[in-house]
């Protein structure tokens, strides 16, 4: 592996000391919060207001609509909330220590892994972007078999919920890329949620239960493959553009919260789209406009290559540089391209 890729594994282990405050589950229940009822909670949570965490990120206005409980009430609740998840200032060194709380997950393609600065990363979202037949399901299907390998071998140990939106999730690549790996397919099948979205309502609610509610599996990477492809479908013309933008950000900002609080890691797809008003550089951008730029953390382009060779190209990232790594889509999976 590469050099700098070593240096993120070792600081990742020395940042887990016992220094850092544990993270709250996402299953904490609502039954200890003050001054609620139970009727009152079952509001709540048909509200889908029914963790701490989207208590602490909720507004006073949003509580009072929803459960019909007073604002004296609501901001007692939503502080509770934070306070359980110390969402106030914090110092430099305390931001240091949660970020070096973050793991990564291998492509299993070296040169990938290097170019995203140690692999995906946990608590951020990857976003990879290419044109069809570019790799982007491919690599998703790497990902979620990856996770599940030890932490010595490049995985978190953990499941992968997959959410499909274009119906393109195959048991048999999954269980070839396991293979491959050493892995048994029906037990790496067994910790993978898969959630077949038929349109972007539909999309939003399998993406919350596969956060909250993932069918017992400890989840340490959430897939969605595509992001955007029921938004762009159902939001036609320009009327609608301002309401999909707004959807699309809640949603984005919903997940990104449970990812970070959670440190569990974000990989969705995009398409491309053609921007005609471009004059210079390259005239296709990935869909979703700014909302979708600002929220991926880390933005990959994809690009074909020569036969089953394809070139990642890093987009924007705070903290990786501008540059390029070629891979291989083989049975196996993604690899370095010999
Ligand atoms: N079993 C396999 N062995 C080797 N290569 C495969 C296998 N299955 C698929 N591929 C390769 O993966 C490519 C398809 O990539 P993928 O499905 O990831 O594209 P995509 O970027 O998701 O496209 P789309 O935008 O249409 O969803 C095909 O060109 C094919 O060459
Ligand atoms: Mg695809």
């Amino acid at each position: 592996m590469a050099k700098s890729t070593k240096s993120t594994a070792s600081a990742t282990q020395k940042g887990t000391a016992s220094t850092l405050s544990p993270v709250p589950t996402l299953s904490v229940s609502l039954k200890d919060l003050p001054g609620i009822g139970p009727a009152t909670r079952r509001n709540l949570e048909s509200a889908g207001y029914g963790t701490l965490e989207a208590l602490a990120t909720a507004t006073v206005l949003e509580l009072t609509e929803v459960s019909g409980i007073g604002e004296k009430v609501a901001k007692k609740l939503i502080s509770f909330a934070r306070e359980q998840f110390s969402m106030g200032l914090k110092t430099g060194i305390e931001i240091k220590q949660e970020f070096l709380r973050r793991k990564y997950i291998s492509t299993q393609c070296k040169a990938l892994d290097e170019l995203l600065g140690g692999g995906i990363q946990t608590g951020s979202m990857t976003e990879f972007a290419g044109v069809f037949r570019s790799g982007k399901t491919q690599i998703a299907h790497q990902l979620a078999v990856a996770v599940q390998l030890p932490p010595e071998k490049g995985g978190l140990g953990k499941g992968a919920a997959y959410i499909d939106t274009e119906g393109t999730f195959r048991h048999s690549r999954i269980e070839a890329m396991a293979k491959a790996l050493g892995l048994d397919g029906e037990e790496v099948l067994q910790k993978i949620v898969v959630g077949r979205a038929h349109n972007s309502d539909h999309q939003i609610q399998l993406t919350e239960e596969a956060l909250t509610n993932p069918k017992g599996i400890d989840i340490g990477l959430l897939i969605i493959d595509s992001l955007m492809a029921h938004f762009r479908a159902e939001f036609v013309g320009r009327g609608t553009l301002a309401m999909r933008q707004q959807l699309i950000g809640k949603y984005l900002h919903n997940i990104l919260r449970v990812a970070e609080m959670k440190n569990i890691a974000v990989v969705v797809t995009n398409q491309m789209q053609a921007k005609p008003d471009q004059f210079f550089g390259d005239p296709n951008a990935p869909i979703g406009g700014n909302v979708v730029a600002h929220a991926s953390t880390h933005r990959i382009l994809l690009k074909k290559g020569k036969a089953n060779t394809r070139i990642a190209h890093v987009l924007d990232s705070p903290e990786l540089p501008e540059a390029e790594a070629t891979f291989q889509i083989l049975t196996e999976g993604i690899r370095d391209v010999k």
